[in-house]
């Protein structure tokens, strides 16, 4: 049997993969008690069942992970088999090593809890880093967004489109763009001042002229984003610009920021909620892709085709 079990964080998303999977999902509370303490209690038996658990852990993190930790717990204590949680956005993904002294490896330290849950398996979409399955020290089926949203980018038959990395670290996704757009790429040198202030200093390739698509896994307060498009602006590039990233947090600043931006579209996905806004965002569904990542997992078929390892 295939149970799957929604998390508060990715409810819409859960019922839509449930519906493509023609199952119901299992019924569930989550309520606060008045100290703060999350509680959750699930409606029935698992009886052995291959359940799944879909939860986000993006804003609040804190939370979201808890409340994940939770359901596998009482996933666990219901009778369930293995327990997969699918993660679309898994947060602390950036805190995959140490950049300063005195700073903890904060993957490692959400990995080791993960580890001591019942949670056996994972599944994730466009994870921040490429380390977090060796970090992760579980088995983690990696599938990705880019093909979604490659299909869903506005192109223009009368401009030159350009590929854009907004710092090296995305040098690897832009490529994964390009391959499917056969279009060119030009990569941001990126300074990032603090948690929520970067600085672009160039811009590496040609983009004068050109119609600038900036890609990234995520969109947290913009920052990246910002100054890409000041970068952008700078070496002559055309506006107004578009950007695709999997992972659309919009957390403090991120809504103003775009807002001043010269932004034709943000493509993303639902992974995380995004908040209303006046933003010309398009969110492509992941649940499609999830629901046929669950299927294949439930009746031990390969992920040809879905695995970002392709
Ligand atoms: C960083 O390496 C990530 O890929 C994103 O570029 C970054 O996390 C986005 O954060 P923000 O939107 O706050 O600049």
């Amino acid at each position: 049997m295939l149970a799957l079990i929604a998390g508060s964080a990715s409810q819409q998303l859960a019922e839509e993969i449930a519906a493509g999977l023609d199952i119901e999902l299992v019924g569930r509370d989550v309520e606060r008690f008045p100290d703060g303490e999350i509680h959750v209690r699930l409606h029935q038996e698992l009886r052995d069942a291959d359940t799944y658990i879909v939860q986000s852990t993006g804003p609040p993190a804190q939370e979201h992970l808890t409340e994940l930790l939770l359901l596998a717990d009482a996933a666990h204590r219901a009778g369930a088999g293995r327990i997969t949680a699918v993660v679309p956005y898994v947060s602390y993904a950036r805190q995959d090593r140490r950049t300063a002294l005195g700073e903890p490896v904060g993957l490692r330290v959400v990995a080791d809890v993960l580890r001591a849950s019942p949670i056996e398996r994972l599944v994730v979409v466009d994870p921040h880093t490429p380390a977090l399955e060796s970090i992760m020290g579980l088995p983690v089926a990696t599938t990705t967004a880019v093909p979604l949203l490659a299909e869903a980018l506005p192109l223009h038959a009368d401009t030159d489109a350009v590929l854009i990395a907004p710092d090296l670290g995305a040098a690897k996704l832009v490529d994964r763009y390009a391959s499917a757009l056969d279009l060119d790429v030009a990569i941001i040198r990126k300074t990032r001042v603090t948690g929520a202030e970067v600085t672009a200093r160039s811009v590496v390739g040609e983009v004068e002229g050109r119609r600038p698509i900036i890609v990234d896994d995520m969109i947290s307060t913009a920052g990246t984003i910002e100054s890409a498009a000041d970068a952008l602006h700078t070496a002559g590039a055309v506006e107004p610009i578009v950007v695709a990233a999997t992972h659309a947090l919009l957390v403090g600043p991120a809504v103003e920021r775009l807002e001043r931006l010269p932004l034709e579209m943000v493509v993303t996905t639902d992974s995380v909620a995004v908040p209303q806004t006046h933003l010309p965002i398009e969110s492509v569904s992941l649940a499609g892709r999830l629901g046929e990542v669950v299927g294949r997992l439930h009746e031990g078929r390969p992920l040809d085709g879905l695995s970002s390892h392709q």
